[in-house]
C-alpha cells in the first residue's frame, strides 16, 4: 500500500506520517518512510538518533548516483536522459533503519509538478512506481506542504492520500484544492485527518464542514506533540493519546484499502 501525506504548512502531516509508519512497523510490516519535503523533518518526528540522521543523504542530492543511473545531470532539462532508471537497489543502500522504520529523504526535486520531467525526478517516480512492494508492504509519502507541487506527474503511484486540516476554514481551503488536484490526477481514494483538535466545539466545526471527504479520525492537540520534539522522542512514544486515535485510522484505513486491492 503506497499512503501519501498532505496538507497546508504546519497542519501536522510529519506528525502523522511518522505515528502511521510506527504503527504499520509495529504491526510487523515492512515500512518504507519517504520524507518527500525539501527540508527534511521525518527523521526528527521518528526519534532517530542524530548518529543515524548524520548518515542519510538525500536522494536528489546524489549526483553521482543521478548521472549513473539516467545519464545526466540532475538538474538538467531537455536532452536525452532514462525515463526508467534502475532503481531496485536504492531503498537497500540509501535509507537509514530505527526500530525497523526504513526513513529514504528525497530532497529538493521539483516531481514534475509544472509538468517538467528532470533527470532526479525520474529516478524518484520510477523508484516509487515500480518498486516492487509486496501486498503487505507500506509505502509512506510525508509530502510538501500545500499544492503547487501536485501536478499530473507526481503522486499518481499512490493508493490513497490523507490531507491533514486543523479545524479552521484556511486548512480546510487547502484542503479543498488538494482534493480538486488529486482527483485530476486520478486519485479516488482519499480522507480527512482532523489535527490539533481542541474540544468538542473543534470536533465538531470539523465534522459538519469537511463534508465532501471522508474524515478518517481526529488527532487531539497535546501539548506532548511539541515535547517530544523538544526531547528527541517519538511521539508514538510520548504521547499515547495520539498513537492511539492513530492506531484506529490505521485500523480504518487497513479495512478500506487493502480488500480492494486484493
Ligand atoms: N496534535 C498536535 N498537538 C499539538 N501540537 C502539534 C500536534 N500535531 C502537530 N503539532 C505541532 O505542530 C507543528 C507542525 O507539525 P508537523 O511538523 O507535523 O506539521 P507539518 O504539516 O509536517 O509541517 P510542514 O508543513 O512544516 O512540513 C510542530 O511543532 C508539531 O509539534
Ligand atoms: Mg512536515
Amino acid at each position: 500500500m503506497k499512503l501519501a501525506i498532505s496538507g497546508k504548512g504546519g497542519v501536522g502531516k510529519t506528525t502523522l506520517a511518522a505515528l502511521f509508519a510506527q504503527i504499520y512497523t509495529q504491526a510487523g510490516r515492512n515500512v518504507l518512510a519517504v520524507d518527500a519535503d525539501p527540508s527534511p523533518c521525518l527523521a526528527g518526528a521518528l526519534g532517530f538518533p542524530s548518529e543515524l540522521r548524520s548518515k542519510l543523504h538525500p536522494i536528489a542530492e546524489m549526483e553521482d548516483l543521478i548521472y549513473e543511473r539516467t545519464g545526466a545531470k540532475p538538474g538538467t532539462i531537455g536532452g536525452f536522459f532514462t525515463l526508467n532508471p534502475r532503481v531496485d537497489d536504492i531503498p537497500e543502500r540509501f535509507s537509514v533503519t530505527h526500530r525497523g522504520v526504513r526513513l529514504l529523504e528525497m530532497g529538493a526535486v521539483d516531481m514534475g509538478g509544472s509538468g517538467c520531467i528532470c533527470p532526479e525526478s525520474a529516478l524518484l517516480k520510477t523508484l516509487f512506481t515500480h518498486l516492487l512492494f509486496r501486498k503487505d508492504d507500506v509505502l509512506i509519502l510525508d509530502m510538501y506542504a500545500g499544492v503547487e507541487h501536485l501536478g499530473r506527474a507526481t503522486v499518481d503511484f499512490v493508493d490513497a492520500m490523507i490531507i491533514v486540516v486543523e479545524p479552521t476554514r484556511r486548512s480546510l481551503g487547502t484542503a479543498a484544492q488538494i482534493k480538486s488536484l488529486a482527483e485530476d490526477i486520478g486519485l479516488r481514494r482519499l480522507w480527512l485527518v482532523g489535527n490539533k483538535v481542541q474540544n468538542e466545539e473543534e470536533a465538531s466545526f470539523l465534522r459538519s464542514e469537511a463534508t465532501s471527504l471522508p474524515l478518517l479520525g481526529i488527532l487531539p492537540g497535546d501539548a506532548g506533540v511539541q515535547e517530544a520534539d523538544r526531547l528527541g522522542m517519538a511521539v508514538y512514544d510520548y504521547v499515547p493519546a495520539l498513537r492511539q486515535a492513530a492506531e484506529k485510522m490505521v485500523a480504518v484505513l487497513d479495512a478500506q484499502i487493502a480488500p480492494q486491492m486484493g
